[in-house]
């Protein structure tokens, strides 16, 4: 049996770094556009969007739900603090997983990344063009029709507001990582300024009564009401794919990723809390705008809710333009090692951006937001993005056993035990999307390995020799130095 194609952590980082000295990315973003960042990827469509599904199926212990998530994210967010402080490149649980257990698992990993980062650029557009549509509502009283606003499946044609803001997306990253992360660092902090005042307004109206019964469909509905949750989490791995970017990427990296899960899970609880407390679990559970709704009730006016639709639209914005930046580096990080086409990795000496990659990323996502629904690619979504934390959450035990003198600015407490109970989780939120969804996944797993083993296998430069080494001692010393 052939060896395992396994890249050292420290070979992954010389090699980012030679990039750097050539027409490599710019360091320019601190704790706090990092942390700015991974809010932007984070907060969206779950929130605005998904949150009436979970109450759905969980009723007011949605609550119970978020931190369940939570927990999940948690465990696996320790993981992909330690992996991300100690191999600071562009290609987060990819770069990881070929460190850790191989060049077919990394493939596998990037394959599952084209449902957590790319179609869910398509998802999270289709959701956009809806409260797009909802502000032009509630401001014009006029709004598009629905041959322009939404793909066949929604009795439209084209939807042609995913289009516009994918393209946005893309405009904004081809210029530049500085302007795109100050746009982000903004949005943020508008989402969650948006967020907040919709916490105060619902909690004038709090009525203990409303909580009651707390938990409607039991468990069964609790377990259901985290998966569907879970998806408001996705997307705080995306700072790791700044690793390139980041000034001080082995101290910063680790402590953006806690910081957001903390503040991200204080603010969903919080808005849940806000939303059934005010009016009841039975008005918020299926509601389309729920958000809005809340505001309009409580107010008695429309006012509130064309501002909460307007959050909606930058939240969901900010959503699409750092999930398209983190798909366009985790491409990058595959084209260097010879998987997929050279294209993807050229970085513009102009820009300091991989405009090829964000234009193709661009492109091929634009099309399902041209002509999907918001709900059939969710649980894809999910389901490809816990596969892939599960796998983090094993890379760092594969890790610490073979690179034991690795540099790991955090390392993961309680180790083992907090990566296995990630691991465990991840497979307990994946058994609840059902075996529909495990059928389309497993299609989706046989399709990706056909590609490798058609294309990444034969022109792997690992496997070519090209700068790469199998399981050997670190030959290169690799600090990368903040610019
Ligand atoms: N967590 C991201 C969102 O809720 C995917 O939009």
């Amino acid at each position: 049996m052939p060896a395992p194609r396994i890249k050292s952590p420290a070979l992954l980082v010389a090699e980012s770094g030679a990039d750097r000295a050539g027409h490599g990315l710019k360091r320019t973003m601190g704790l706090f556009q990092l942390v700015c960042f991974g809010i932007g990827a984070i907060v969206g469509t779950g929130i605005f969007v998904g949150l009436s599904d979970s109450v759905a199926q969980a009723g007011p212990a949605v609550v119970v739900s978020f931190v369940l998530a939570a927990i999940t994210c948690v465990f696996t967010a320790f993981s992909f603090a330690e992996l991300g402080g100690a191999i600071p490149v562009a290609g987060s649980s990819y770069s990881f997983a070929y460190a850790g257990l191989g060049e077919t698992t990394a493939f596998l990993v990037g394959w599952c990344l084209l449902l957590e980062y790319g179609i869910s650029i398509s998802a999270v557009a289709v959701g956009w063009s809806q409260y797009v549509n909802e502000l032009l509502h509630s401001l014009t009283g006029w709004q598009l029709p629905a041959a322009l606003s939404a793909g066949p499946g929604d009795g439209g044609v084209v939807n042609l507001p995913a289009v516009a803001v994918i393209a946005m997306a893309c405009v904004l990253l081809v210029r530049g990582v500085r302007e795109s992360a100050r746009a982000t660092a903004a949005m943020a902090v508008l989402k969650i300024a948006i967020l907040v005042a919709f916490c105060a307004i619902g909690f004038t109206a709090f009525q203990h009564g409303n909580l009651t019964p707390f938990s409607p469909a039991g468990l069964g509905g609790i377990g259901a009401g985290t998966t569907a949750a879970f998806f408001s989490y996705i997307g705080f791995d995306a700072i790791t794919t700044a690793g390139e970017e980041a000034k001080n990427p082995r101290r910063d990296i680790p402590v953006a990723i806690l910081v957001c899960i903390g503040l991200v899970t204080l603010l969903y609880c919080a808005v849940a809390l806000a939303a059934i407390g005010a009016i009841g679990g039975g008005q918020v559970g299926g509601r389309p705008a729920a958000l809005s709704y809340v505001v309009n009730t409580v107010t008695g006016s429309s006012v509130g809710g064309a501002v909460i639709a307007f959050g909606a639209v930058v939240a969901i914005a900010s959503v699409v333009l750092t999930v398209t930046y983190a798909q366009s580096r985790i491409l990058m990080s595959m084209s260097r090692d010879g998987l997929v086409p050279r294209v993807l990795q050229k970085v513009s000496p102009r820009t300091s951006t991989p405009v090829a990659g964000t234009l193709v990323v661009g492109v091929v996502f634009a099309i399902p937001a041209a002509f999907a629904t918001l709900d059939v690619v969710v649980n894809l979504c999910t389901i490809g993005t816990l596969a892939i934390m599960g796998v983090v959450n094993i890379a760092v035990i594969a890790l610490r056993r073979r690179e034991p003198g690795l540099a790991r600015t955090f390392r993961v407490p309680l180790y083992p035990v907090l990566p296995l109970l990630g691991v465990g989780c991840c497979l307990y939120l994946m058994y609840e999307t059902g075996w529909t969804t495990w059928l389309q996944f497993a299609a989706f797993l046989a399709a990706g390995l056909l590609v490798y083993v058609g294309y990444g296998r034969r022109n792997s430069r690992l496997a070519a020799g090209s700068g790469a080494a199998e399981v050997t001692p670190d030959a290169v010393e690799a600090e990368p130095r903040p610019a």
